[in-house]
């Protein structure tokens, strides 16, 4: 069995670890992961691996406790089961270590789903222990499988985003700024904010690089850069929804917008490797968004059948939208991971660019 592997106190150092293979336990099945997608998303599981415990989902196989394995997205089939109920060939979605190989313990099985109930992962948010079982999908096609591992964890975050602005009444603002606007995550947020005719408008910011991209998605209704701060109308009341973790841009804008910067959520870290300090940064308006945790919320609120019904509405929507902007890469087994690595971690990849690993 191989694993990818990245030191866990720098993240741009990786390797592929070769183990023996383990035998499985009564209650265990094995599955061999036929392909994941890997953006920036997972490289900030790495970059949050000890206060949000992503570290944990996976441990490194040959026991390195200075090493981690950052997960991902993919799709796996089952090649050895104990169970009667999971026979081999099932083909399963969800969250998978880089390997080739990986042991679960399932549990609450049913023909759509089960969970991992693997010990170590017990006390982890429930939404990444669930697998489900693709098969039992009533209209289920192979031929999406690379746009839903890539989209499916990022653009349910933006369906919860805009859930959650529209549910707090957009914090009084009258304007969204979405940063790393060229972002898979953002990118959801602004088409879900594109299609709701009761929404704000919107401002993409973004990268120089990247502008004209955004500016092309026609998601956003204004793109400008970071360096464009000062064109942002600062008279409007506006909620930011932060991508990028760029300390310095967002101290800029919290400046810029005073009063008017009436809320911030801070999502994510595509700019992981920019300066850190908060100063300048309305701390007080700040709030860091988890997606599962507003999943978990929903769930109970709303129950899962309506959970399920809205959030896989606005999925099947983006994903089939994304045939516009997306373009899927596939590269070849741990190895070419491996080769891709240092320009995932440096932002080195086209935004239309999803990569797949094709194991
Ligand atoms: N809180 C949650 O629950 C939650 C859930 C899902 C995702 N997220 C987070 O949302 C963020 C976006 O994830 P994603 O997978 O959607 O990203 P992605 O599609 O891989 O984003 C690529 C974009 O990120 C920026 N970027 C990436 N690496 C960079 C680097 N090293 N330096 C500067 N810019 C870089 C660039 O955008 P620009 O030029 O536009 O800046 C680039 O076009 C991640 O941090 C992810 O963890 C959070």
């Amino acid at each position: 069995m191989q694993q990818f592997q990245v030191e866990k106190a720098v993240l741009g150092n990786h390797r592929v670890v070769e183990v023996d293979d383990v035998d499985l336990e009564q209650d265990e099945i094995k599955v061999r992961i036929d392909k994941f997608a890997f953006t920036s998303n997972n490289i900030t599981y790495g970059v949050m691996g000890e206060q949000l415990s992503y570290w944990e989902f996976f441990p490194t196989a040959n026991d390195d406790s200075e090493w981690g394995v950052l997960p991902v997205w993919g799709f796996a089939e089952i090649i050895e089961s104990n169970l009667p109920a999971l026979p081999e060939g099932d083909r399963l979605f969800g969250y998978f270590s880089p390997a080739t190989e990986l042991v679960l313990r399932p549990q609450n099985i049913s023909d759509e789903r089960f969970h991992d109930g693997s010990i170590h992962r017990n006390h982890l948010p429930p939404a990444y222990n669930i697998y489900r079982r693709v098969y039992s999908e009533h209209k289920y096609k192979r031929t999406f499988d690379d746009e839903r591992m890539l989209l499916y964890p990022l653009h349910l975050t933006s369906f919860c985003l805009w859930d959650y602005l529209r549910d707090n009444d957009w914090f009084d603002a009258e304007q969204v700024v979405v940063l790393s606007a060229s972002s898979k995550t953002s990118i959801g947020l602004g088409y879900a904010l594109h299609l709701d005719e009761d929404s704000k408008p919107s401002v993409g910011m973004t990268s120089e690089r990247n502008l004209k991209f955004v500016t092309g998605l026609r998601y956003y209704d204004q793109s400008l850069t970071y360096a464009e701060v000062d064109a942002l109308d600062a008279s409007i009341p506006t909620v930011i929804v932060d991508m990028s973790g760029n300390q310095i841009v967002m101290s800029k804008l919290h400046q810029r917008l005073g009063e008017n910067m009436m809320r911030c959520l801070n999502v994510g870290i595509t700019h992981w490797e920019e300066e850190k300090s908060s100063s300048g940064i309305n701390i007080e308006r700040s709030e860091i968004f988890f997606a599962p945790g507003h999943i978990q919320k929903r769930l109970k609120e709303w129950g899962p059948e309506e959970f399920e019904k809205q959030s896989s509405g606005f999925l099947q929507q983006s994903i089939k939208e994304s045939i516009n902007w997306l373009q899927v890469t596939q590269l070849p087994g741990l190895k070419g991971l491996a080769n891709a690595y240092q320009d995932i971690c440096e932002g080195n990849i086209h935004a239309n660019q999803g990569l797949i690993i094709k194991l």
